[in-house]
C-alpha cells in the first residue's frame, strides 16, 4: 500500500498508470491474429538492411529466394531467443515479487506484466510454428548462465536484464510493423508486442533506477558484470548459426562474417542505443563490464 516514503509513492503511481493502460489496451494473439492467413512467398520477413549478412559478399552470392529464406530464419530465430528471454523474465518477476505485498499495484502490475509475457512467449511460439522453421535456442552456456541468472538475480539485474532484452527487440520490431513491404504476420505480431511492451519498459526503467539507488558498491559492481554478461548473451543468441545452414551457407564462416559485418554491428549498437545509453546514465556500464558491452557490439 502507498505510504508517505517517496520510493514507494512513485512506485505506486507507476502501477497504478501501467494497470490502467494495461486494462484498456491487451491483445489476445488467438482471435486478434488471422492464423490461417498464408504467408506470402515473396515477401521478407525482416527490413533487408537489418539482416545480418546484408552487404557482405555473401549476401551478394545469394538469390532472391534464398535471401526471403534466410530473413524468415533470422526471424524465427529471433523469436525462439524472445521467447526464451521470455521465460526467464517471468521467473525473474515472480522471484521479485514472491515475498512482496499482493494488495500493492507493484506486485499486481508484476503479475499482469508475466500474463502479457505468457502470451506473447505463445503468440512468438505460433508464428515459428507457421513459418515451418526450427525454434532455435541459445547455447548451452548461454543456457546455463540463464538458469543461474534465474536463481540469483537481484532487483538491479532483473531489470536491466529485462531492458536489454525488451529495447532491442522493441527497435527490431518499431521498423517491422511500419515496414509494408513485409509479411503481414510479422508485421501485426509486431505491433502487438511493441504495444505490450511499451508499459514493460516503463516499469523497468523506473524500478531499475529505485533499485539502483538503493543497492550497495559491492552489489552494484557484481551488477554491472551479470549484466555486461547478459547483454553478451542477447547479441550472441539472437541469429542462430542454422539460419545460415538453412540457406546451405556454412554456419560458422557465416556466422563470423555477419559478426564482421558493419552493417550488422550497427544494427546491433542501433537497436540498443536507448537502453545502452540509460544504463550509463545510472552508471551500470562502467568498469571491467565495458569490455563485455564492447564484445557485445553494444560500445
Ligand atoms: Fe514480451
Ligand atoms: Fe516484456
Amino acid at each position: 500500500m502507498p505510504t508517505t516514503d517517496t520510493p514507494q509513492t512513485a512506485r505506486e503511481a507507476t502501477a497504478a498508470r501501467l494497470l490502467k493502460i494495461s486494462a484498456g489496451t491487451s491483445y489476445d494473439p488467438d482471435v486478434d491474429i488471422d492464423w490461417r492467413a498464408p504467408l506470402d512467398p515473396g515477401r521478407m520477413y525482416a527490413p533487408e538492411h537489418r539482416l545480418s549478412l546484408a552487404g557482405t559478399p555473401l549476401w551478394d552470392g545469394l538469390t532472391r529466394e534464398q535471401r526471403v529464406e534466410l530473413s524468415k530464419h533470422e526471424v524465427a530465430s529471433i523469436a525462439s531467443v524472445g521467447i526464451w528471454f521470455e521465460m526467464l523474465l517471468m521467473r525473474l518477476l515472480l522471484r521479485h515479487v514472491s515475498d512482496q505485498d499482493p494488495r500493492t499495484g507493484h506486485v499486481q502490475y508484476a503479475l499482469t506484466e508475466i500474463g502479457d509475457e505468457c502470451r506473447h512467449s505463445i503468440m512468438f511460439a505460433r508464428m515459428i510454428e507457421a513459418f515451418g522453421t526450427p525454434a532455435y535456442r541459445p547455447a548451452p552456456l548461454e543456457r546455463a548462465l540463464g538458469k543461474y541468472l534465474g536463481a540469483t538475480a537481484g532487483g538491479v539485474q532483473t531489470f536491466a536484464a529485462a531492458l536489454i532484452a525488451e529495447e532491442i527487440l522493441d527497435a527490431l520490431q518499431r521498423e517491422a510493423m511500419a515496414d509494408d513491404s513485409l509479411q503481414p504476420l510479422v508485421r501485426m505480431v509486431s505491433r502487438i508486442h511493441v504495444v505490450e511492451e511499451a508499459r514493460h519498459i516503463r516499469y523497468a526503467r523506473d524500478e531499475l533506477a529505485r533499485q539502483v539507488a538503493g543497492a550497495g558498491p559491492v552489489s552494484l559492481a557484481y551488477s554491472r558484470l551479470m549484466i555486461g554478461r547478459a547483454a553478451w548473451t542477447v547479441t550472441h543468441s539472437l541469429i542462430h548459426p542454422g539460419a545460415y545452414a538453412a540457406v546451405g551457407l556454412d554456419p560458422a564462416e557465416a556466422r563470423a562474417v555477419a559478426w564482421r559485418n558493419p552493417a550488422f554491428r550497427e544494427t546491433l549498437r542501433w537497436s540498443a542505443e536507448r537502453i545502452t545509453t540509460y544504463l550509463q546514465e545510472l552508471g551500470l556500464v562502467a568498469g571491467p563490464a565495458k569490455r563485455l558491452w564492447r564484445s557485445s557490439a553494444l560500445l
